[in-house]
C-alpha cells in the first residue's frame, strides 16, 4: 500500500548565482550563470518525495505576489497536492538568495515572507490534511511553535514524524523532542542544537531527550546513526563532479522516508537517501535536480 506524505513547511523561490568563488565583504565579482528555481526546504522535500512516487500534500503559504504562481505551478507539475497551500495577503512569497561556487558549495540567505505566516490558526484550519497522511515532514523555516503544533496533531493521529532542524535553533521545550520520530540534522546543525562536538554524544543526548532516531547527514562522507552505543557510518556515493549541493539535504530526507516506507530498515533507508542526494548534486538547482523513482530503480536501489 502507498503511504501518504504531508509536508508542513516553507515554500521559497531561489535566486541562484553561480560564480568561481564567493565574494569577500565589500567585493563585487562577476558570476558565471544565474537561474531562478523553485526552493524552500518544505517545497523541496515535498517535490523530492513526490518524484520518488509517494502521494504528497503540501501545507504552507505563498505570498500575494507574482512569484506565487511559479511556486504553485512547480509544486503541481511535480504532482504535489496544493489544496492546503494558502495565499497570504500583504506579504511576499518566501525567497532565498543563493551563491554557488565552483565546488558546488552554497551560501544561502532566506527571507521568510509568507512562510512566517504559517501559524497555529492556519494549521488548525487545515487539520483534515493530517487525516490523509501516514508521514509528516517538517523543517525550521516556518515558526517553531507551528512545527510543534503540527507534530502534536501528527502524534494524535499516529503519523510518523520527520524533522529537519534547519536552519538550526536551540529548543528549550523538552516536549518537542518527544514528538520527533526521526530527526535528520547535518553535522553543523546537530552541534548547534546540542552544543556538543562529538557526534555520538550528540545523538545519544537527543535520544535521551526523547527523539526516537537521529540520522546525521555528513555530505560526501555519507550519513551516520547510533546503534548499541556505536556510531554507524553509511558511506556516501562518490560522484565525478559536484555541480550544486543546494537541496541535497532535502533530497536525502525524501530518500530516507521512501527507504523507510519500502524497507522498514534504517541502514537501507540511509543508503537510498545517500544515493538520492548524490544524484541531486550533479545538476543545478534544488527541486529540478532530484531523481525520480524510475531513475533510482534504474540504478538498482
Ligand atoms: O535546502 C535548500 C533550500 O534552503 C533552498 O532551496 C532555499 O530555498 C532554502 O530554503
Amino acid at each position: 500500500m502507498k503511504e501518504n506524505i504531508l509536508v508542513l513547511g516553507s515554500i521559497n523561490i531561489d535566486y541562484v548565482t553561480f560564480a568561481k568563488r564567493f565574494p569577500r565583504p565589500g567585493e563585487t565579482i562577476t558570476g558565471t550563470d544565474f537561474s531562478i528555481f523553485q526552493g524552500g526546504k518544505g517545497a523541496n522535500q515535498a517535490i523530492a518525495i513526490s518524484k520518488l512516487g509517494c502521494p504528497t500534500w503540501m501545507l504552507g503559504k505563498v505570498g500575494d505576489d507574482q512569484l506565487k504562481q511559479f511556486a504553485l505551478d512547480t509544486l503541481q507539475y511535480y504532482n504535489v497536492n496544493t489544496n492546503f497551500v494558502d495565499i497570504s495577503q500583504n506579504v511576499s512569497t518566501g525567497s532565498a538568495s543563493i551563491w554557488v561556487n565552483k565546488n558546488g558549495e552554497n551560501s544561502i540567505i532566506i527571507y521568510p515572507g509568507a512562510n512566517a505566516k504559517v501559524g497555529i490558526k492556519f494549521i488548525n484550519k487545515n487539520k483534515k490534511a493530517f487525516l490523509l497522511a501516514q508521514w509528516l515532514l517538517s523543517q525550521f523555516e516556518i515558526p517553531l511553535s507551528s512545527v510543534m503544533h503540527g507534530l502534536k496533531i501528527a502524534r494524535e493521529n499516529n503519523i510518523f514524524t520527520v524533522v529537519d532542524p534547519a536552519p538550526a535553533q536551540k529548543i528549550s521545550n523538552c516536549e518537542f523532542w518527544n514528538l520527533v520520530d526521526f530527526l535528520l540534522p547535518n553535522e553543523i546543525e546537530i552541534q548547534d542544537i546540542t552544543g556538543k562536538k562529538d557526534l555520538l554524544e550528540s545523538i545519544i543526548a537527543l535520544k535521551n531527550k526523547g527523539v526516537k532516531e537521529v540520522v546525521v547527514k555528513m555530505g560526501a562522507k555519507g550519513a551516520c546513526y547510533e546503534k548499541n552505543n556505536q556510531l554507524i557510518i553509511i558511506p556516501g556515493y562518490p560522484v565525478a563532479r559536484v555541480i550544486d549541493t543546494t537541496g541535497a539535504g532535502d533530497c536525502f530526507n525524501a530518500g530516507f522516508v521512501k527507504g523507510m516506507i519500502e524497507f522498514h530498515d534504517i541502514e537501507k533507508a540511509i543508503k537510498l537517501a545517500n544515493y538520492a542526494s548524490s544524484y541531486s548534486i550533479q545538476k543545478k538547482g534544488a527541486a529540478i535536480s532530484f531523481p525520480t523513482e524510475k531513475e533510482i530503480l534504474r540504478n538498482g536501489h
